[in-house]
């Protein structure tokens, strides 16, 4: 019985991946909706449900302004704070969002200050040591821990999402030999956009995604063709053609066969690296409202296709303050080269000359609960591997770091990207597939924004401080008007520009 039903429910996976059919029953019934418990968990704190009374000390007036039951304040109820008419009213001024919450979420809850991560209440820690990858990105999606035939049924529908249109696979070749497989990732992920116009509310109309079966089909095939293209990128910089993704493998044994196999079918990735590398997909699955995953309800907000609003998350996660730290850190730490350049380098950071890759985060102002985790991780890498001589340089600098006053004043620890990258160097990963599971936390929030009744296209305001108002004047008639005008642009020193001035 129990058989049949998986049987039957295999089937209409893929019969789904096969034709788009306006049924939108199938997949509904191997993939639940988000579980009412998952919304309706009352916080430690209790309600902090009230009202703030302000007293606009240039007026005199009071204002009443209701505080809600998760202590926030709509930001438009201080609009109405005015010193006259020609007042616009108050404006929050929040660069870098510091503390501005542009959504409800029940995803993912971080303390920062007690170093905490759960994922729909979950610990992190306990997610890490017992569960899977795939498993996780279920928990992250549809809000509970899948069933056994649930969770075969989903394994199943990602990794028969994996193959990615050749003619992404062409545009990754086409790229040049140096591309940044990073850059290459958002490019290709972006891309599929155009591979899949069935899946374009430009196209197919503003309500498609009302289609919890068009929603699925969407995930299947970034969560399936993500490593794949991930892998291709890499593949592509070390000068190898894409390998075909293996439906027989785990999601991250499948990346390092992709990696490493060299197209060999028979190829074996050893399993207690996949393990690791699956651990490390759980830690990096998702982080609420960081730069990317903001970027990805911001471009969402828009009612854009969903490959460009996670290729345009993608874009963000590659800075180096961001998810490119994993890839900084091994770059500073060659660089510092030997333990006895640490007290040098750390006095550069000291004097602000740079920043500690690795070091710091927005949350956490305590020890990042990832970057325990990574750091045990790394421990059993490098017995599995041997060591990178990188690791003594990093747990020096950490050493040194942590016992430092300027790191100890301004609660610096170690984030999960420290020792990130020096698996991924120990493991012969690139950084760049780091960036694969972080698909399940942007597509989580994709979900949970297309339902959220508050979603309004994202328009942050500005405090405009620019010239007031002035006339256009002819260009013969202009003046230069300060020192600074005159090098305003560098065009000049363009080599097309000193030809046309007979400058060799
Ligand atoms: C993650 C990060 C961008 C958070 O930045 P933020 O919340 O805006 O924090 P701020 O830049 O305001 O930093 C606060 C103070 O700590 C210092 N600081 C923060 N991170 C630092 C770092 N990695 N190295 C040196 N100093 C750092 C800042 O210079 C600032 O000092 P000040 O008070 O004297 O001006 C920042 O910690 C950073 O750049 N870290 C390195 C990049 C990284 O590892 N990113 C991955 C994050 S998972």
């Amino acid at each position: 019985m129990e058989i049949s039903e998986r049987a039957k429910a295999r089937l209409t996976v893929l019969s789904a991946h096969l034709a788009v059919s306006d049924d939108p029953v199938g997949l509904e019934q191997v993939l639940p909706a988000i579980e009412p418990w998952c919304t309706s968990n009352a916080a430690p704190h209790g309600s902090l449900k009230g009202s703030l009374t302000i007293i606009d000390e240039r007026t005199g007036k009071k204002y009443q302004v209701p505080v809600s039951e998760d202590g926030t304040v709509k930001c438009v109820d201080l609009k109405k704070i005015k010193t006259g008419k020609d007042d616009k009213g108050l404006t929050l001024y929040d660069p870098g969002y510091l503390n501005t919450a542009p959504v409800r979420s029940s995803i993912s809850y971080t303390d920062g200050d007690e170093g905490i991560l759960r994922y729909r209440g979950y610990p992190i820690e306990e997610l890490a040591e017992s569960s899977t990858f795939l498993e996780v990105a279920y928990l992250l999606l549809y809000g509970n821990l899948p069933s056994q035939s649930q969770l075969a049924d989903w394994e199943f529908a990602i990794s028969q999402h994996s193959a990615v249109p050749q003619g992404v696979l062409d545009i990754i070749q086409s790229m040049p030999h140096d591309a940044h497989p990073l850059g290459a990732h958002v490019s290709a992920m972006s891309t599929l956009s155009l591979f899949h116009p069935d899946a374009n509310p430009s196209i197919m109309g503003q309500d498609i995604y009302k289609s919890k079966q068009v929603r699925d089909e969407q995930i299947f095939r970034i969560l399936g063709q993500a490593p794949t293209i991930a892998v291709a990128a890499c593949l592509k910089t070390a000068g190898k053609p894409p390998v075909l993704p293996s439906g027989k493998l785990s999601y991250a044994e499948n990346s390092l066969y992709m990696l490493h196999s060299m197209g060999n079918r028979s190829y074996k990735p050893d399993p207690r690296l996949a393990r690791v590398l699956d651990i490390i997909f759980i830690l990096h699955a998702e982080h609420e409202m960081n730069c990317s995953t903001a970027a990805a309800r911001h471009l969402a907000s828009t009612g854009v296709d969903v490959y460009t609003a996670v290729g345009g998350a993608l874009g963000a996660i590659c800075g180096p303050l961001h998810g490119g730290a994993v890839e900084a850190v091994t770059k500073m730490l060659s660089e510092i080269g030997t333990v006895e350049n640490i007290p040098k380098f750390i006095e550069s950071v000291k004097n602000k000359k740079r920043r500690m890759s690795g070091f710091g985060h927005r949350i956490y102002k305590n020890y990042d609960p990832r970057a325990k985790i990574i750091k045990k991780l790394a421990e059993e890498v490098f017995s599995i591997v041997g060591k990178d001589p990188l690791v003594e340089i990093a747990a020096a600098l950490e050493k040194t770091a942590l016992s430092d006053e300027y790191f100890i004043k301004r609660k610096l620890y170690p984030n999960v990207d420290f020792y990130s990258g020096l698996i991924c160097r120990a493991m012969g990963i690139s950084h760049t597939l780091i960036t694969v599971p972080r698909m399940a936390g942007y597509l989580s929030h994709w979900l949970e924004s297309l339902d959220d009744p508050d979603t309004k296209i994202m328009r942050p305001q500005q405090a405009y401080n620019g010239v007031w108002l002035r006339h256009y004047e002819p260009v013969k008639e202009r003046t230069i008007q300060s020192m600074s005008d005159l090098d305003r642009i560098s065009l000049v020193k363009f080599p097309f520009r000193m030809h046309q001035q007979g400058v060799n």
